[in-house]
Order: structure tokens, then sequence, then C-alpha cells
């Protein structure tokens, strides 16, 4: 959703600044903006829109110059999409400036005391009055005696690594007054952010907090970053801290010094980016949806690296942070997981019910949260995020949390919040994911899930017959994967024949059910089609009445023990003149008449979901270029939803 960026350093700030907020665009957003601070002023440039139509245009004839400044993609919340709601906001004096990710809950409540001590507003968001609220504390932090009796001071960490110096700049009190305004103002929030401000006085300093909204601080030589997202810093550095909740971070050209609202000393540990900023690079390809669709050979290769322990026809993990013992202790596992993510979950469900004979149940992360269900000691939790951010599911993960169990996690952003809160986990490795619709993270969660499964299964009753089955069969999927992948041009016949007309039913039964899910799901993101999946066998108890020649179904149907159950279905179909567009395996008989068949190789029942979902992929993205829509930036989606 929103993203933010930030520089202090020598260097002139708007570049960099505007290259970081194209690099968030992925993100989806509907207005970008930036503020400087040159020569004691403080200069903001703001506009509704695309970046290359509105905030890059008004730069050009309206440039600024600075080595310090914030910038911000905003995802409406408050207020609708305009100039004025776009951030930066101001505070009553013009002299600090305030980006924020996330939702003040109580803004109404502070507004009106605001109101009372002579605040005018102009815009109608939420961050505007807190940039105020800052601002008033801002001054009473200055003027000496303004403040009266202190609250207690948070304790600070010093990520310098500058042994023995103070960790604040000073303003002869011990203390930068602006990293203690901010610290007054969150005191008073109820909400979430990701923030960062700057002010007219503090001409060498970005203070930056976090509570639910992912920040980040980069850091370079003699230059530092902060950033929402990794994307926006990994082409200037590769050191970065992750900041937790109640983080605030008061960053030079020089050091950063972090200091925690809710306990005594902050947790500072500096990490490297895994990826380059080539890898978040469209390259060759028209769209990055298609380049990712077109890396999943690779992707998948490297989650399966390392991690297959042939002896002991099992796989491995190095953070799973469980022994054997407790991996055989665990009686149930509940899934939770949002959108794409929860359509994995359902493939994950059949994969380690049928490999380890654990219990499983799939959520939705937002319902796991309010549900109160009833869960056995040794249950685990599960989550399955691309981002490692989505709101929701960090919500279920906490809660679980709560209530004493243990958590897993399978995560593809390295550092996320998820993986950092969670108590072990798998990672993707499927390096950045820019296109909203997910596709090679999809796959990668499946994979993973597959292996989770072999493991759990290993440590059960699994024969390494089985084990070995396995394993071979995922050494078979990269180079199966480019045989799809071969097979674009007729997907795309297919995408600008059929999946123009207005609706479409995907159906698939058992491990293909979630498949035909996803596929709806694919259609309906990026080509606004409207497109349903069922159960195939759901079929007669509904929809079929919906059946007609202006009606086509993607039946998703595998060589499997329902084979002739599920050509059965499709015999019903054809026989109600409805258009067939089959997604199967070599060998299979469809009904005469089927408009097209698409044949992906075979591999185990338990990893064709990924082979069979490959096709699907492709035909969501032929059907949205055909109809001219953005594929990568789909209306009214974000990335990483990391709002509840
Ligand atoms: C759809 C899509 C979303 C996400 C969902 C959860 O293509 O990407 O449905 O899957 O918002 O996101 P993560 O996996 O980041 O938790």
């Amino acid at each position: 959703m929103c993203g933010i960026i930030g520089f202090v350093g020598k260097k002139s700030a708007s570049p960099i600044l505007l290259e970081g907020l194209r690099r968030l665009e992925y993100r989806g957003y509907d207005s970008a903006g930036v503020a400087l601070l040159h020569e004691g002023s403080l200069l903001v440039r703001k506009k509704k829109g695309k970046i290359n139509d509105g905030l890059a245009r008004l730069l050009k004839s309206e440039p600024v110059k600075g080595s310090l400044g914030i910038g911000h993609t905003r995802w409406a919340t408050h207020g609708a999409p305009s100039d004025k709601n776009s951030h930066p906001h101001l505070d009553q004096s013009g002299k600090i400036s305030v980006v924020h990710n996330g939702v003040i809950e109580n803004y109404d409540s502070i507004k009106q005391k605001l109101l009372n001590n002579g605040h005018v507003f102009k815009s109608d968001t939420d961050t505007e009055i807190l940039a105020h609220l800052i601002g008033e504390y801002y001054e009473k932090r200055r003027t000496k005696n303004g403040w009266g009796e202190h609250p207690r001071e948070p304790k600070a960490s010093d990520g310098s690594g500058l042994s023995g110096a103070s960790p604040h700049q000073t303003n002869g009190n011990g203390e930068n007054p602006l990293t203690l305004a901010v610290c007054d103002a969150l005191r008073e929030v109820i909400g979430t952010y990701g923030l960062a401000v700057i002010c007219a006085e503090q001409p060498n300093t970005i203070v930056t907090a976090r509570r639910g909204s992912p920040l980040i601080i980069g850091i370079g030589n003699g230059e530092n970053f902060i950033a929402s997202d990794a994307n926006a810093i990994v082409a200037h550095t590769k050191k970065v801290v992750y900041l937790n909740d109640y983080d605030v971070a008061t960053i030079t050209p020089e050091r950063f010094d972090v200091l925690n609202l809710g306990t005594d000393t902050a947790n500072v540990q500096i990490s490297k980016l895994e990826f380059d900023a080539e890898d978040a690079q469209r390259g060759k390809h028209a769209h990055f949806m298609l380049k990712e669709i077109y890396e999943q050979p690779q992707t998948i290769a490297n989650a399966v690296r390392g991690r297959l322990d042939f002896e002991g026809a099992t796989a491995r993990f190095g953070g799973l942070n469980m022994s054997i013992a407790e991996l055989r202790g665990i009686e149930r596992i509940v899934i939770a997981a949002s959108g794409t993510s929860w359509h994995a979950a359902l493939v994950g469900e059949y994969l380690i019910e049928e490999l380890a004979q654990i219990p499983v149940e799939v959520e939705f992360a937002h319902e796991f949260c309010y549900r109160h269900a009833p869960l056995e000691r040794d249950t685990v939790l599960l989550v399955l995020s691309q981002s490692g951010e989505t709101a929701d599911t960090l919500a279920a993960l906490r809660e679980a949390k709560r209530r004493g169990h243990r958590t897993l996690a399978i995560v593809n952003v390295v550092g996320s919040t998820i993986a950092r809160e969670s108590d072990g986990g798998i990672y993707m490795h499927a390096g950045p994911e820019v296109a909203v619709a997910s596709t090679k993270a999809f796959t990668c969660t499946l994979l993973c899930t597959a292996l989770l499964a072999l493991n759990l299964g290993r440590v059960r009753d699994l024969s390494a017959a089985d084990g070995k089955r396995l394993i071979a069969a995922l050494g078979r999927i990269p180079d199966q994967i480019r045989q799809v992948l071969a097979e674009r041009e007729r997907i795309r016949q297919v995408a600008v024949k059929y999946m123009q007309r207005s609706s479409a039913f995907f159906i698939g039964r058992t491990h293909a059910y979630p498949v035909a899910l996803e596929g709806a799901q694919k259609l309906k993101e990026i080509s606004y089609r409207h497109a349903e999946a069922y159960q195939t066998s759901e079929l007669k108890h509904g929809p079929l009445a919906l059946i007609s020649p202006d009606v086509p179904t993607v039946a998703i149907v595998p060589n499997d023990e329902l084979l002739d159950r599920n050509i059965g279905a499709l015999h019903e179909i054809a026989a109600r003149s409805g258009p067939l567009y089959v997604v199967t395996h070599p060998g299979v008989q469809v009904p005469d008449g089927a408009a097209a068949v698409i044949v992906v190789p075979k591999n185990e029942p338990e990893l064709d979901p990924i082979l069979l979902t490959i096709p699907l992929q492709l035909l969501a993205y032929h059907a949205s270029v055909a109809l001219g829509h953005d594929v990568d930036k789909p209306r009214n989606l974000a990335k990483s939803v990391t709002v509840e």
C-alpha cells in the first residue's frame, strides 16, 4: 500500500527520492509527493496520479534542491485521492513535514483538541493531524520551560557502533527536540504508523517510527536512508536495520539512534539484503507479471536448493527451530493466510494431511482472530505470506502467540515482520515480486508447503519410498515448468478468444480446486472480468444453471483417481453448449468440441498443482493485455495490504 522513502546525506535528494518512489509504485498508490529541506526552508511537491504524469512533471517544472528529504506514495484511507490530501503534510508552523503509512484511529479527538488550540487544516487526512500534533509538541520541547514535568524518556540503543557516543544530537538539554516531540505525539496516538518526519530547524535529521507498518533504515557511507520497502533503497545500500514496533529512530548522515517507546532498550540488528536492484527490474519482459511467471523454473529450483536430504528421503530447513520430538508432537496445524496465499494454504491442507497425517484446518487470517475457535494445546499456527507484512495475517500470528501456540511461517520477504515475529519458518527465496498479482510466490509457497509436509511426514509414518518418490519429482519440476511456458502462444490465443467474455467459471476437485480458485482470482484481479471457482462436484448443485454459450468454463482435470467423474462433469457442460477450456495431463480424453485443451506434464499428485497453475497465470496475463489493462498495477489493489 503506501510507500515511504527518506534520504539524508550530501547528494541531491530529489532524484534519489523520485527513483525510490518509482520502485515503490508496484505496491499500489493514487498520489505521490516529496518534501526537501533547503537553506532552512521546507519545499513540498505533491500531486495526485501516477508519478510520471504527476510528481515527476511537477519536479521538472518546479525543481527542488536539498540533500535531506522524505517522499511518499499514498493509498487513500482518510480523504479522497487529491493533491491536497497527498503526503507530505506540514504542521501549523510550516516547519515540520510528515509522511505516514497506516491509520490514526483517534484522529477525531486529536483534531478536536488541535482545533480548540487554533489549528487550521488544509487536508482531510489523519496524517495532517499527526503533523500538527508533532508540531505542537515540538514547540513545547524546544522552548525550554514549556513542557512542565517530562514523562519517562524511552531508552535509546545506539545503532551507530560508536561506543561512548551520545545516542542523540543535543539541543542543550541532551535530547533532540524533534525526536522527543515525535515520541510525545506517538504516546497520544492510537493506530498504526510507519512515519518519517523532518523539520526546518534540524537540517541533518530524519525522525522515523513504526507501529504495525514496516520501516527499515538503510546504512550508507556518510549517508543514510529510510524506506517502507527494501526495493526503494537496495540500489544504494544492502546494509539495513528492520525497525520493530514502537521503535523511534533519529537518522543523520553519519549515524542512527533507535529508542523504543515500549521497552527499556531497542533491539537493533544490522542485516544484509539478499537481492540486487536488477532483480526488481523488468528486463526484456513487457510486464513484471510476465517476468515473474517466466522466473518460476528458477525460483522453484532456488526454493528446493540445499533442502533435500537424499539419504533420509526428507526435506530439511535451517529455520524451523523445532526438534524432531517437537515436530512429532504436533497434533494439529491451523494454516492462516489471505488471498492467493489462502489458496496455497488449501493445497497445503491436502499435502500435510496426506503425507504427515496431521489434521489441518485452513482459516482466512482475518477470521482466525475473531472466531475464537478452540485450539488443542499442541496446535501449531502456520502462516503463509509473500510479503510477510499482511496486516490480517500478522494479526492471526500475534493472536496465536498470545494464546500460547507455536507459530511457523512461510514467507518470501526476508526480514519482514512475520518472518521476525514467528517462532520459526521457511523462506521461499522467490526474489522480489513486483507485479501486484502474485505468481512466482504462489508456486513457491506450494513448493515450500510440500517440503514441509514431506519433513513432517518423514518424522512420522511416511515411507522412505514415498520420500524418494517426492524428491525425484521435485527435481523434474523446473523443466516441466519450461514445457508449460513453451505453450504460451496457444494460451494467449485462448485468452484473446474466450477470456474477454464478461464471466467465466473455473472448476477443479481436491488438489485442483485451490488451483481453480487461484485461476479465477488471477483473472478477476487483472482483467476485471467476473470469474468464479467451484468444486467440480458442486456444479450440479446450483451453478450449472448459468452454463451457456456465453460462459466459458476453465476446467482443471488432472489425471488422478477422480478423472472419470471430472470428465462426466465436462460432458454435462458440453451438453449445455458451455465453451470448455481444459487444463489437463497427457493422455486424457476430453469431450469432443472442447474449445481448447492445454496439456501440462504430469508430475506426482502432491506437486501437480504447481504445474496446473501456470497456464492459468498466462491466461489471466494475456486476457489483461488483450483488454488493455495495467497488468502490473491493477485498479484498487495494493501489493502488500498493511491495514486490517
Ligand atoms: C493476489 C495477491 C493477494 C495476496 C494477499 C496476501 O494476487 O497477491 O491476494 O496474496 O494480499 O498477501 P501476502 O501473501 O503478502 O500475505
